[in-house]
């Protein structure tokens, strides 16, 4: 039976892997996630198999053990369904938040059972015990922190004011509130049998730490953050895999742990900040102070002129944003598109890394429109090329087309890397008013001679413009 399930173990790695290479791919990526599902659904029915699960089958609370099992997978199972049938795709990074930190809080409860637990005859070596603390503190950390992040991106009322939530001293408070989570583990791995009470007390100061890393960070570094816990959840996961011997828990633990962890980098990268700025910094007070004024006037015009420009354009450039998410106009959007491509126009998408509120939002919206993948590009591969552009249109996107992350040093988002759409012969803007980007920061892109702001929801607007292409035959 061992030999079957090491076999099947491997099988699920196998998957996981395959799943993970496929998601690296915009048209690939749903059926990477089916095939990764495939290998979790893999490792937790043959799990039930597993010497450990059959030796609490022979005990007195065997078949509770086994009912209890089954209803925790049941109810985990079905919320999860409900709430991915459910969830907005703008809502999705708190859902990574709160799913991600559920990861960390069940491999921290595993530690709590084996560290509590009589292991009789063979208690834990120092070595296992050591794991499952290590486990423990990362696990009870990226469940608090995740929750924290959780309430900051759906902006519960108590998480709103990043502000109050900072204090003079407040990362050496955070070291001691570490340092006292890591003795306590220290006394509970090497003294062994541990008190219940030292064992909640631990676990109360890891969590403590967790919410008080993540608190004082502000909502729009949250992603950067859950990426980080997501890194932490795969390495906890991985450290309680050890302690049980269970090479399915290793292997998934390392994956995403490695991955999120390159994932935090990538992002922090794209924003021109280094992880260690993104923890300890106050965002919205970084830049040497206040940020030039915006000169010049916002220009509107209306979707059947803009329809008129675009029409006549030989190139165009479409930069979306988190807007286009919001009103949800991708279809319309690459509908709009085919229109220019029949009348002879070359179309391109031009992708920021950080547009949107995840990593990838705007590839997996255009995939799911059927943009195909060769009509997207990345920054560095189009950024040269809106100097050659007719019309830049700008659907959604703020922050990511700022001129001010280029030449204002003042500005919160100096240094960030962007869209050089201000080149472009002719810029149109959609979006609603004058509503500011995540950074909160006022736009000199629209205010620009050669920028027309076309204002509306996104897709009503794009509407508006494709019957505009029409009705010039
Ligand atoms: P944002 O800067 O957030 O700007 C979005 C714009 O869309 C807003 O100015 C808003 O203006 C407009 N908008 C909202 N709803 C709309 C609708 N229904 N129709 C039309 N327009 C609408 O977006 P961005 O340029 O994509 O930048 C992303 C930001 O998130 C960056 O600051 C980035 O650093 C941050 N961030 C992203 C990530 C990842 S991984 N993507 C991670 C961390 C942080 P109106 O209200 O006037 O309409």
């Amino acid at each position: 039976m061992g030999y079957l399930i090491e076999t099947t173990y491997f099988l699920t790695a196998v998957l996981f892997i395959v799943g993970l290479k496929r998601m690296s791919h915009p048209t690939s990526a749903r059926s990477g996630i089916v095939w990764a599902g495939y290998g979790m659904v893999l490792a937790t029915v043959v799990s039930f198999a597993h010497p450990q699960i059959i030796a609490h089958a022979d005990s007195p609370n065997g078949v509770t053990n086994y009912m209890l099992m089954l209803i925790a997978i049941a109810l985990g199972g079905a919320i999860a369904w409900w709430g991915g049938k459910k969830v907005q795709m703008t809502a999705m990074p708190q859902m990574i938040a709160i799913y991600n930190g559920m990861g960390g809080g069940a491999a921290a409860a595993i530690a709590a059972v084996e560290l509590l637990k009589d292991h009789g005859a063979h208690p834990l070596p120092i070595s296992v015990a050591l794991m499952a603390v290590a486990g423990a503190i990362i696990g009870a950390v990226s469940f608090s922190g995740s929750v924290v992040a959780f309430g900051k991106l759906q902006e519960l009322k108590f998480f709103k004011d990043d502000a109050k939530f900072r204090f003079p001293g407040q990362q050496k408070v955070n070291l001691a509130i570490f340092s006292a989570a890591v003795l306590l583990g220290l006394i509970i791995a090497v003294f062994g049998h541990p008190h219940g009470g030292l064992v909640l007390v631990f676990f109360l100061t890891a969590l403590a730490f967790g919410s008080m890393m993540a608190l004082p960070i502000g909502g729009a570094d949250m992603p950067v953050v859950i990426s980080l816990f997501n890194a932490f959840t795969g390495l906890a996961v991985a450290l309680e895999g050890f302690v049980l011997g269970n090479s399915a828990m290793i292997i998934a633990g390392i994956i995403v742990g490695s991955s999120g962890t390159m994932l935090t980098f990538m992002m922090a990268k794209a924003m021109n900040r280094s992880v260690s700025n993104v923890l300890f910094s106050n965002w919205a007070a970084l830049g040497s102070g206040e940020a030039q004024a915006v000169t010049g006037s916002l220009k509107p015009m209306d979707p059947p002129d803009a329809a008129i420009q675009m029409a006549y354009a030989a190139k165009v450039i479409i930069v979306p944003g988190y807007g286009m998410a919001v009103a949800q106009a991708q279809h319309k959007l690459w509908e709009m598109c085919k229109l220019l491509i029949e009348r002879g126009a070359t179309v391109k998408f031009a992708i920021h890394p950080v547009a949107g509120r995840m990593p990838g939002h705007m590839n997996v919206l255009l995939a799911e429109a059927g943009v195909p993948y060769d009509y997207i590009a990345d920054l560095e591969e189009i950024n040269e090329e809106f100097a050659t552009a007719d019309v830049a249109l700008v659907i959604g996107a703020n922050d990511v087309v700022n001129p001010a992350a280029r030449n204002d040093k003042s500005s919160p988002i100096y240094g960030m890397p962007i869209l050089n759409v201000d080149h472009a012969k002719n810029v149109q803007v959609i979006k609603r008013g004058k509503g500011a980007g995540f950074a909160g920061i006022e736009n000199a892109l629209f205010f620009a001679d050669n920028t027309r702001m076309v204002y509306g929801d996104a897709q009503k607007v794009v509407a508006a413009l494709i019957q505009g292409i029409k009705d010039l035959g």
